[in-house]
């Protein structure tokens, strides 16, 4: 296997509201290998995108670390952080809101040359032309303004934004949940090309697990800013080992009919629990249908249940 090129090791993040301490993301430790997807997945406020700024430096984790071919990149300055940005992108949910509306897309598109300073006129334009051409797009579309494109092709232009400067590493944030169904396997057809033909490597967050089935080589699974299941994709889809994983895997419909009327579901009972008031022990504890006394007291740590496959999950037995 290649050897990891982001590794980020109990990576934690408190966020003060109201003068109470928040939990978004707590001792997090997980690593992709070079030219890989780690699909993260869990609902909506679990810590997802906490993680994705803090990797490409948005916001600073509060402790832990973040390893980039082994360099600690978790405690830079602001010098460092800006030539960071050259290897590590992120792409938005919603692409609307994540390019400037008054921008032509050429414009949009020659930002990034022009912030860190690369190549002359004639450079860049040869540049951009080959970044629309690598995302699907055509020569015209670059005097057109965001709100002449459809979604897709606007979530095309962030894409071909964060390719400018030939990334190493892209934090794919929930880049399909804003597009129709029918755009989204366009999408995750040209992320997984653009994958192969410049050896990127992606953090890809999504609450949809029926989307990474097939994009990701490993899946991370959280729940109230902790990581509870973490494995090989196909491991993960096969046999989940916690119950959380289980629950979200269970409400995925099935294609095949006869599969789907046998198949039982696992229905989460109450809300998941204020991050400014966790549970104590098992974050878990109060949704899990195999409750017992000791997830109430202690908080069980991610281990290696199975090969390969790790569990935070008193119960996750082989
Ligand atoms: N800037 C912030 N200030 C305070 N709380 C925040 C901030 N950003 C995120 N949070 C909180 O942190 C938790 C995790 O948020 P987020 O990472 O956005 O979750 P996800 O992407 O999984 O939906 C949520 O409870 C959210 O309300
Ligand atoms: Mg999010």
């Amino acid at each position: 296997m290649n050897p990891p090129i982001l590794e980020i090791k109990n990576l934690t993040k408190k966020f003060t509201v109201n003068g109470k301490t928040l939990h978004a993301v707590q001792d997090v430790s997980f690593s992709i290998p070079h030219g890989q997807t780690l699909g993260l997945a869990g609902e909506s406020g679990c810590g997802k995108s906490t993680i994705g700024k803090m990797i490409v430096r948005l916001i600073n984790p509060s402790d832990g670390t973040i390893l980039f071919n082994g360099n600690d990149i978790s405690k830079m300055d602001g010098k460092e952080i800006h030539s960071w940005r050259r290897k590590s992108q992120m792409i938005f949910q919603n692409p609307s809101t994540s390019l400037n509306p008054r921008m032509t897309i050429e414009e949009i598109l020659l930002e990034p040359y022009i912030i860190h300073n690369r190549g002359c006129k004639d450079e860049r334009k040869e540049w951009i032309l080959s970044l629309v051409d690598q995302v699907g797009l055509q020569e015209f579309h670059l005097q057109r303004l965001p709100h002449e494109l459809s979604g897709g092709q606007k979530q095309r232009v962030a894409i071909a934004r964060a390719l400018a400067l030939n990334p190493d590493l892209i934090v794919c944030d929930e880049p399909l949940s804003a597009l129709d169904v029918s755009i989204q396997a366009q999408i995750v057809n040209l992320l997984k090309e653009l994958q192969q033909r410049n050896k990127l490597t992606y953090l890809f967050i999504s609450h949809d697990l029926s989307v990474m089935r097939e994009f990701a080589d490993h899946m991370a699974i959280m729940y109230l800013g902790h990581l509870v299941e973490l494995a090989p994709s196909k491991l993960l889809y096969e046999r989940p080992l916690h119950p959380y994983t289980q629950a979200l895997l269970s409400a995925i419909p099935v294609p095949d009919p006869v599969v789907e009327r046998k198949r039982s579901r696992i229905i989460l009972k109450g809300e998941i629990p204020s991050p400014l008031a966790p549970p104590s022990g098992c974050p878990f504890h109060t949704r899990c249908p195999f409750v017992q006394d000791i997830c109430r007291k202690e908080k069980p740590q991610l281990r290696e249940v199975a090969r390969d496959h790790f569990a935070a999950c008193h119960f996750s037995g082989v």
